[in-house]
């Protein structure tokens, strides 16, 4: 496997792509925003957007949630900014520059916290998954969507080639569903409750954890 992705390589990725992000990655990657989008309209309420990016996602939500957004490229978040200052998004709260290793929120402040298309890039995404956790409410849900390893044939083969290619642009394409599978497997804190492909034609997987429920102390 490869290394993971450093943080600076990301940051100086991601200034980059902001100009562009919408009109490149707004199309490829929209039904999978949608889709996760859409399992966290059925959580509802406090909803945490990790790596929310230029906001791409804000027309998927609605008035019935309350979206906070949080990335650490500032010129990402500039887009997002624009776009909220369209009025079009009122169930947008706020966004802010954050790293999603040290959030700086207490703990079980949101519903149900999302990230689209980041924990595959993120320096180290056991760490960052443990933020998700400790920030989400018990019972809460932690939504992933990400192009994970296709781990056989051509695609896996194609993958990873174009590993060491894609990393200066922010890309991972070999990050494999194994790894999530593996944390979840060793904490107590939260549970692997769904993987599935997203339609139509599978290239991304959608992945859902829920935080365990607080023991009831007698
Ligand atoms: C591929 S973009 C996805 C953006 C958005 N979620 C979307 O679907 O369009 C990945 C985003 O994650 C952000 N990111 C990467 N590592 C991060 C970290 N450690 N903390 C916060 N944001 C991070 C990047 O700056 C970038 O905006």
């Amino acid at each position: 496997m490869t290394l993971d992705l450093e943080k600076t390589v990301v940051e100086t990725a991601y200034a980059r792509w902001a100009p562009i992000y919408d009109a490149v990655c707004g199309p490829v990657m929209v039904m999978g925003r949608r889709a996760a989008a859409e399992a966290a309209r059925a959580v509802g309420g406090k909803i945490l957007e990790v790596g929310v990016g230029t906001g791409l996602s804000f027309d998927d939500y609605d008035a019935s949630t309350e979206i906070t957004g949080i990335d650490m490229s500032e010129p990402m978040l500039e887009k997002a900014r624009t776009k909220m200052a369209s009025g079009r998004y009122p169930w947008v709260k706020n966004v802010m520059q954050m790293d999603a290793h040290q959030m700086t929120f207490p703990d079980a402040t949101f519903d149900c916290v999302v990230a689209q298309f980041v924990i595959t890039l993120v320096a180290n995404p056991e760490q960052v998954l443990s933020e998700c956790v400790r920030v989400v409410k018990p019972g809460g849900k932690i939504i992933l969507v990400n192009h994970l390893y296709s781990e056989i044939g051509v695609a896996a083969a194609v993958e990873r080639w174009a590993a060491k290619r894609t990393r200066k642009l922010g890309l991972r394409p070999e990050f494999p569903f194994a790894r999530l599978q593996a944390w979840a497997q060793s904490n107590d804190k939260a549970t692997l409750v769904e993987r599935r492909k997203v339609a139509p034609f599978g290239i991304y997987t959608l992945v859902c954890f829920q935080r365990t429920e607080a023991a009831l102390v007698a």
